[in-house]
């Protein structure tokens, strides 16, 4: 099938090159021209785990194009994904310019059928909102009242791709849900997706829109459990990992998203949660088991930021070595990592920064501009006061703790993310602070 997907970040992008990994004709569109120039030259502007590859492999097969021209790639296109930036207002409330922008546009381009998928995540009524857009732009000669009608469907289909294992998540899905108001539009999204051979949820679309927020907003709401409880652990002496594994074990509440730490991040956490909070209070519903949810992850940067100054003391002139920047691993996006409000708050008492990350460096030199950024993790640590684990790469569990151990000013390390083997590092002489850890054994 011919699609278009207007959007190519993260999920946009990830969405057009496994489509045509399927064996559709995609066509990836944006308005940054610099993004599209690149792409154009197979260059990628974010990392995500396999995409380079695929992206190359597609269009060399001629599959997968791109252009900065909604009109072009509508033109050209049955089906056209929105997967623009739905970033937070002031308010925590979703601002769709950019979905009103683009709707716009497609609509005065229309000159035959199409299907208009929301892939962006949006509140619920949105669909509904593009439906009206597009009838009210659409060419004259199509407007209500006169003979020409035109015929389009607004349909959504939300994502569910995490960041770092997007592209399995797009061709291995729990789910796919399609929020629907025509068997025309049902029947094109099913023959879409027919080749991943998965389970395929039809609902209406407000509902469709409402499973993104509420699927989102139960995640969050897991993680600040496991953080709360975290502080529970730390206080009574117990041990958060060996808690959420009892609990997790449970199939009624499973094992995902249990993990105590800094507090979760990203370009999706926080704004849903914020988004669902506005949506609820806009229908006349005080969510505010949302509210503590944030609170929670809120609370769990400073109480991580609090452990440090009370086992370092005076902040001021003392050098901290940071593992991990990026808001997760297997990704490069700093998009509200909680290393940053870390980071900051550090520096503000006078800490000096250096810092090392796998993949976000250059994406986290626009924010940090006092942190320093070293080639690799030993040499962030030399001569530092104590280290801190904020992202749990895998080459952080893997590293040469001894040489870490001789590199350091002191052997003291605070574990945001429970990574490490906490009884192995204090073998190994090191003051090893965990998230709800209780005491070392
Ligand atoms: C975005 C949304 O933030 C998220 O809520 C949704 O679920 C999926 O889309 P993401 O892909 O991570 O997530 O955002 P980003 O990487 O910023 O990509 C958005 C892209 O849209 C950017 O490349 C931007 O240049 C482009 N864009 C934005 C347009 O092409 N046109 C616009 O009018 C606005
Ligand atoms: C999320 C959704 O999971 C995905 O379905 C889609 O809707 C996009 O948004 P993403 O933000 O890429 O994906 O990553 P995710 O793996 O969900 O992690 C989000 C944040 O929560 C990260 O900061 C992560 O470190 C944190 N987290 C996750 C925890 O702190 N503990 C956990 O147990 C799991």
């Amino acid at each position: 099938m011919n699609i278009a997907i207007v959007g190519s970040g993260y999920v946009g992008l990830v969405t057009g090159v496994c489509l045509a990994q399927i064996g559709h004709r995609v066509i990836c569109v944006d308005n940054d021209p610099e993004k599209i120039k690149k792409l154009k030259k197979l260059q990628i502007p974010i990392f995500e785990p396999g995409l380079k590859e695929m992206l190359r492999r597609n269009v060399k097969q001629k599959r997968l194009f791109f252009t900065d021209s909604i009109r072009e790639a509508a033109k050209k296109s049955m089906v056209i994904f929105i997967a623009v930036g739905t970033p937070p207002k002031e308010s925590g409330e979703a601002d769709l310019i950019y979905v009103e922008n683009v709707s716009r546009e497609i609509a005065a381009g229309m000159d035959s059928y199409k299907l208009i998928v929301e892939k962006s995540t949006v509140p619920a009524a949105t669909g509904q909102r593009i439906t009206q857009t597009i009838r009210m732009n659409l060419p004259k000669k199509y407007k209500e009242n006169s003979k020409n009608v035109m015929n389009f469907d607004v349909a959504s289909n939300p994502e569910f791709l995490r960041e770092g294992s997007a592209i399995k998540d797009f061709m291995h899905p729990d789910r796919i849900v399609i929020g629907v108001q025509s068997k025309r539009a049902e029947g094109l999204l099913k023959e879409i997706y027919k080749p991943l051979k998965a389970n395929v949820v039809v609902t209406d679309m407000n509902s469709a829109e409402l499973i993104k927020h509420a699927s989102n907003a139960f995640l969050a709401t897991k993680i600040s459990f496991a953080n709360a409880l975290s502080q529970i652990c730390g206080r009574v002496g117990a041990d958060i990992l060996q808690v959420t594994e009892g609990m997790g074990l449970d199939r009624r509440i499973g094992k995902d998203f249990l993990n105590a730490g800094i507090g979760y991040g990203g370009s999706c956490f926080p704004k849903d949660v914020a988004a669902f909070i506005h949506l609820s209070e806009k229908s006349g519903y005080d969510f505010s088991l949302l509210k503590e949810v944030h609170n929670i992850n809120e609370y769990q940067k400073l109480s991580f930021i609090k452990l440090i100054e009370d086992k370092l003391w005076i902040l001021k002139n003392k050098t901290i070595g940071v593992w991990g920047l990026s808001f997760k691993p297997q990704t490069d996006d700093m998009r509200n990592a909680p290393t940053v409000d870390i980071i900051n708050a550090l520096e503000n008492e006078g800490a000096k920064i250096k810092a090392y990350d796998p993949q976000a460096m250059s994406k986290a030199k626009q924010s940090l501009k006092k942190v320093i950024f070293c080639k690799d993790a030993y040499a962030a640590v030399r001569g530092c006061d104590c280290l801190l684990l904020l992202t749990e790469w895998d080459e952080f569990k893997n590293a040469d703790f001894k040489r870490v151990k001789r590199l350091m000013r002191h052997a003291m390390i605070f574990d945001g993310r429970n990574l490490l083997n906490r009884e192995t590092i204090a073998k190994l002489g090191f003051e090893y602070f965990g998230v709800g850890r209780g005491k070392v054994l």
